[in-house]
């Protein structure tokens, strides 16, 4: 028999601990008995494993559907398999009946604890603290159990705001309303609503705000310092010449019924966080998690954020974080769907999940 077609040995990938120097054999026919490795059984077929030496010791998925385009590692790919993305299957809701719904922590604002300090937050506008036309609230840091990423909501009346520098973590902006221009280090970059922003490490910026502007930021790695110098140093990194990318529906990746679209991510030198936007319609994807941590806004539709055996409702304008690992599952409930703006670290493509 000669046949170039792999099978899908698994629809998810698997998740494998390997040695830093150490050899592996992954099998992309989909025939091993030895999954994700090779035990040979691609003998007949044109198909041969993908040899590859572990970098680093650490957890990687290997594709298991074997339609990877990434191979040895998973891209997502097994998300298409069918035309619905995975929901959750009836003995698992029906397991989540008992799940308890966990409310704000100060009425209608503040947080809600899930599992494994996964949280829900409803941002309390009270909590911000204000330097000149910028207001500033901190919804993710160390504090709050973020290993690596830190996320702010930034409200800028019109005009100049002052400047702001992170010098340890990039920041990456998105703005969900208003409209003007994020000046990095002398030069201006146009923005409105759903523009992605990316600033490097060590440049300062402000807004310049037609209108009053509100932006979502993502400091990574956490960056504990933040300086307000009364003026640009001047150093704008040259290598990183993108800075600024809106939604575009032509660039937009199909995830089964779902859509993201990377807005800041390594294509353009990203290479700590990944920013996305994303459509969701009305469902509950089956539990699952990645491998990264995970900050979330919601910017369209009602829903439920589900873990082990807690949910919270979520609405427009909250904020979700869970740790890396974290098992979760997203209701949307809306009719219209729900959009949300994604911020994870590692860097790395929004599909990938187990
Ligand atoms: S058994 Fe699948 S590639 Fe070798």
């Amino acid at each position: 028999m000669k046949t170039d077609d792999s099978v899908i040995a698994k629809a998810k990938p698997f998740l494998v601990s390997v040695e830093k120097g150490r050899k592996y054999a992954w099998c992309a026919c989909g025939r091993s008995q030895k999954q994700p490795f090779c035990d040979g059984s691609h003998s007949g077929t044109t198909l041969k494993p993908v040899l590859f030496k572990a970098e680093i010791t650490e957890d990687v998925l290997l594709c298991g559907c074997k339609k990877t385009k990434a191979g040895p590692f998973c891209d997502g790919a097994h998300n298409s398999l069918q035309d619905v993305y995975e929901e959750a299957p009836d003995e698992e809701i029906a397991s989540m009946q008992n799940a308890q719904t966990i409310p704000r922590n100060k009425g209608d604002v503040g947080k809600a604890m899930l599992d494994g300090g996964a949280y829900v937050l409803t941002p309390d506008l009270a909590d911000a603290n204000r330097n000149g036309t910028l207001s500033e609230l901190s919804l993710i840091t160390h504090l709050d159990g973020a290993k690596f990423l830190s996320f702010f909501q930034l409200s800028a009346g019109a005009g100049q705001s002052p400047w702001r520098l992170h010098k340890n973590g990039d920041s990456i902006l998105f703005v969900v309303s208003g409209k003007g221009a994020v000046n990095i280090e002398g030069e201006k970059f146009d923005v409105t609503s759903e523009t992605g922003i990316f600033v490097r490490k060590g440049e300062a910026f402000r807004f310049e705000a037609a209108e009053e502007m509100c932006a979502m930021m993502a400091v990574c790695p956490e960056s504990k310092e933040v300086s307000w110098p009364d003026q640009p140093s001047g150093r704008f990194d040259r290598e990183t010449l993108i800075r600024s990318v809106a939604v575009d529906d032509t660039k937009a990746n199909a995830m089964a019924d779902r859509f993201y679209q990377v807005l800041v991510g390594e294509e353009i030198g990203s290479t700590e966080v990944t920013q996305f936007i994303g459509g969701v319609p009305k469902s509950r994807a089956a539990f699952h998690r990645h491998l990264y941590e995970e900050a979330i806004v919601i910017l369209s539709g009602v829903g439920v954020m589900w873990t082990e055996t807690r949910r919270a409702p979520v609405k427009p304008g909250d904020v979700i974080f869970l740790p890396a690992r974290q098992r979760h599952s997203l209701e949307c409930m809306s009719g219209e769907g729900m959009r949300l703006m994604g911020a994870f670290y590692p860097a790395g493509s929004p599909a990938i999940n187990y």
